[in-house]
């Protein structure tokens, strides 16, 4: 049990992680964003989503997917069958990385550097959380875990063997679909998006 464990290979708690993370100055994006977004949902959930990093208004409420995209996963979680309440939803970099654009702060990709300065902070919460399924939403949070070879494009939609044991399923990420050309795209991406989430689903079941 885990409490017979030499303290060193304890996983930190979800709390602790948190917290520290709060303070991180592992790489520059501190300096821009408003405040740390660390990862919400329960302790013991059996599935871990991780997306890029937090947007506009993740950055201002300081907490996961609840602009746009996360409203857009919300729905499609829902149309799988996936209670988002029972899941954990994180991001593999902290920090919102932004440009301004006018009066707008345009969401700008992280590089590997600052995906590599944040990794600890998702691999705590994977340790502490043990999930048997970690969702990878686009190619930021795939990479991050998978490593920067993997390619959604080929291996979209598959279970692959991830950390700690669980299974790692990599889709697109939900601002993706929200991107799409017309309605007719978006209404197919989505489609698939949610096509990918019913296999999660069914591996819960
Ligand atoms: N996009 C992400 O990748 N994460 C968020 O939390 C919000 C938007």
């Amino acid at each position: 049990v885990q409490s017979e464990l030499p303290l060193l290979m304890k996983p930190r708690s979800l709390e602790a992680l948190a917290h520290d993370a709060k303070d991180c100055r592992n790489c520059d994006l501190w300096k821009t964003g408003t405040q740390t977004v660390f990862g919400e949902g329960g302790a013991h959930a059996r599935v871990v989503f991780v997306g890029e990093q937090p947007g506009d208004k993740e950055d201002l409420e300081g907490r996961p997917f609840v602009g746009p995209a996360g409203n857009l996963l919300n729905t499609a979680l829902e149309q799988a069958g996936i209670n988002r309440n029972e899941v954990y939803v994180t991001n593999a970099v902290k920090h919102f990385k932004w440009e301004p654009r006018g009066k707008r702060r345009l969401h700008k990709k992280p590089n590997a550097a600052e995906v590599a300065a944040c990794r600890s902070w998702m691999d705590g919460e994977i340790a502490a959380i043990q999930p048997e399924i970690i969702v990878c939403l686009g190619a930021t949070a795939a990479q991050a875990m998978l490593g920067r070879s993997f390619r959604v494009t080929k291996q979209r939609g598959e279970f692959l063997p991830g950390p700690n044991g669980a299974s790692v399923l990599a889709t697109v990420h939900p601002s993706s679909i929200l991107r799409a050309p017309d309605e007719d795209a978006r209404h197919e991406e989505m489609r698939l998006f949610v096509d990918d989430l019913r296999k999660v689903a069914a591996r819960m079941n």
